[in-house]
């Protein structure tokens, strides 16, 4: 009886965790084509790579969303909704960085990905949950649907973004 229940409660959780990672790959609601969501583990080499930096900029792109912000009130639901999905999207970065997928690496021709994303594996995580958190608190200040409080948790979000650029991201490619 008790195991059993201790199953369930396991299963529940497995499910719970499923759905969590589901949630992940949904796309904001800013009339943008949703593609289907790619699990990482099935690319390598240059194409993982290409979708990786698609994906990067699909990020770009719900964060511009709340940077261009208007400052009417009105579209302040698409604007929780593009935080909200920049916030889910943060916890997905780690995956789109299987070792070996960076600049030298087998396959890869076309990268700024430096190796020591690898080396540092825990900070580079850690500067995926500053993502996660500036995405929360630009949520909250959304919430509140003060305009000073909203451009300043852009700010922070981009304070996030340019982090982790700076230690993990190599020079441009022409
Ligand atoms: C945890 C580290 C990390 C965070 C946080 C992060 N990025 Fe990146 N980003 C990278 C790395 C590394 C690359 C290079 C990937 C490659 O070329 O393989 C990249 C690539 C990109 C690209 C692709 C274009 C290019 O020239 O590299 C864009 C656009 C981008 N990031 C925007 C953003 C924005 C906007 C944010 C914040 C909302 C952000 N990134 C947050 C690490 C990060």
């Amino acid at each position: 009886m008790t195991r059993e229940r201790g199953r369930n409660l396991i299963l529940g959780a497995a499910i719970g965790i499923a759905l969590a990672m589901l949630g992940l790959t949904i796309s904001p609601s800013n009339g943008e084509e949703t593609a289907p969501p790619v699990d990482p583990a099935t690319l390598s080499g240059q194409a993982l790579v290409d979708w990786r930096i698609g994906e990067m900029k699909r990020i770009g792109g719900m964060m511009g969303a709340i940077k261009r912000w208007d400052g009417n009130a009105a579209s302040l639901g698409d604007l929780a909704t593009a935080a909200e999905a920049l916030r889910a999207a943060a916890g997905t970065i780690p995956a789109m960085f299987p070792e070996n997928s960076g600049i030298g690496a087998e396959g890869v021709t076309k990268s700024r990905a430096l190796p020591v994303i690898w080396e540092k594996w825990e900070d580079f995580v850690q500067d995926t949950n500053d993502l996660e958190n500036a995405a929360a608190a630009s949520a909250a200040a959304i919430a509140t649907g003060d305009a000073e409080a909203i451009k300043a948790s852009v700010q922070g979000i981009i304070t996030a973004c340019q982090g982790c650029h700076e230690t993990f991201r190599g020079p441009e490619i022409q």
